[in-house]
């Protein structure tokens, strides 16, 4: 795909699709400015090559229509801050209104439209809603990776009618990392995969399989494992529908599947409960694996330490409530020392980014996923309708 250096942008309105999708606080202010800060690269390089930068995105899942708790008005005032100058927030997703707002800037001037999804064609990839956007700009970037999954107007549809259609500099970022691991990783390459089910994870295990040197498993989807494995899971989340599929899978895998040798169990959630480690066969029958055991989080640390390339997607535990985060900790901990080492850490998004993020670690890895659901069905090998609706090189 092409990048930015491909278009030209001097006086000429880049429509931006980014992924300002950010959570924002009970006072109506964001919470998480990370995938804010995530797209200023993009941004600042517009502006100094003397474009005019006209930003789009989504935010939370409105059902097509303009709902106030869902506005992106709050996150206006964080990017000027961001950028340290002025953004204009447009009250308009497309229309007349629109239009005269990107017309009325200036060379190095920024405005941010509303949200995207108040428009009910935006998830039909509507080709009126996609002519709009059009219209809103002289070329085309995105730079929203967590949002190109989806074959949306403001993703897919406009790429086309837009041209040049370009990446930004994060999703350029983000494929260079995912992908670069996916194609030539520096050896051994292993992955770590959590998370509470197994079936949102089968189809990334199997992708990954045949292209790493091993795969540890963590979180509460190791349950499914072992009731595959014929072990009591006591009060466990186990989906009793996959046990078959989760024995196939080790069949398979053989060596390269690690399932957790032991657990921390207790009765309940909830913060210092009486939490102990128990090796995987002896899981009493009224207590639950809330995070992996002690020896297992060390094993998976040493497998880091000892590899050159680290994909890690979903939490080991229930990392919200102490002490069930230790095992995310650890992992966490071992990819920091991994990146001082020169190993390659790529923690995906969702749930193992924001444990990254609350412990004050992003910096520390090689890069952190601002894709969710992007990162999962990018490691699925999946074609992302965002990335392959873009001008080709
Ligand atoms: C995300 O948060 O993963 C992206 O912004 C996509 O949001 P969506 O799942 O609502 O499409």
């Amino acid at each position: 795909i092409k990048d930015l250096g491909a278009a030209e942008l001097a006086g000429r309105r880049a429509l931006v699709r980014v992924d300002f999708n950010v959570p924002l606080s009970d006072d109506g202010k964001v919470a998480d400015d990370t995938r804010i800060r995530a797209a200023v690269p993009t941004i600042q390089t517009l502006l100094k090559a003397g474009a005019r930068v006209v930003l789009c995105s989504h935010l939370g899942r409105p059902k097509g229509k303009p709902e106030a708790k869902y506005s992106l008005a709050p996150v206006a005032p964080r990017l000027a801050e961001l950028l340290g100058k002025p953004v204009t927030f447009v009250p308009h997703v497309v229309g007349a209104e629109a239009e005269a707002a990107t017309k009325a800037l200036m060379d190095g001037e920024v405005c941010l439209l509303e949200n995207t999804r108040f428009e009910a064609g935006e998830e039909k990839n509507d080709a009126a809603l996609s002519a709009a956007f059009a219209k809103l700009g002289d070329l085309y970037v995105n730079d929203a990776f967590g949002a190109a999954h989806r074959a949306h107007a403001s993703t897919e549809g406009v790429a086309k009618l837009l041209k040049p259609a370009v990446a930004g500099l994060l999703m350029q970022k983000e494929l260079d990392y995912l992908g670069g691991a996916l194609e030539k990783p520096k050896r051994p390459f292993i992955a770590i995969l959590g998370g509470s089910k197994i079936s949102g994870k089968i189809d990334v295990i199997e992708a990954l399989l045949p292209k790493v040197d091993g795969i540890l498993i963590g979180g509460a989807m190791a349950c499914t494992f072992y009731k595959a494995m014929g072990f009591e899971t006591g009060k466990s989340l186990v989906e009793p529908d996959r046990v078959d599929m989760a024995k196939d899978l080790m069949e398979r895998a053989a060596f390269r599947l690690t399932i957790p040798h032991d657990a921390t169990v207790a009765p309940a959630i909830a913060e210092g409960a009486k939490a102990h480690a128990v090796k995987r066969d002896e899981i009493p029958t009224d207590e639950a694996m809330l995070d992996i055991g002690p020896d297992s989080a060390a094993s998976y640390a040493r497998a880091i330490a000892s590899a050159k390339t680290i994909i890690w997607n979903g939490p080991m535990g229930v990392f919200e409530t102490a002490p069930f985060d230790k095992g995310t900790n650890a992992i966490a901990q071992a990819m920091v020392e991994a990146t001082k080492k020169g190993a390659t850490t790529i923690v995906g998004g969702g749930d193992s980014a924001a444990a990254v993020e609350a412990a004050g670690l992003a910096t520390a890895m090689s890069h952190v996923s601002t894709g969710g659901g992007a990162s999962l069905e990018f490691l699925e090998g999946k074609v992302l309708p965002g990335v392959a609706a873009l001008d080709a090189k």
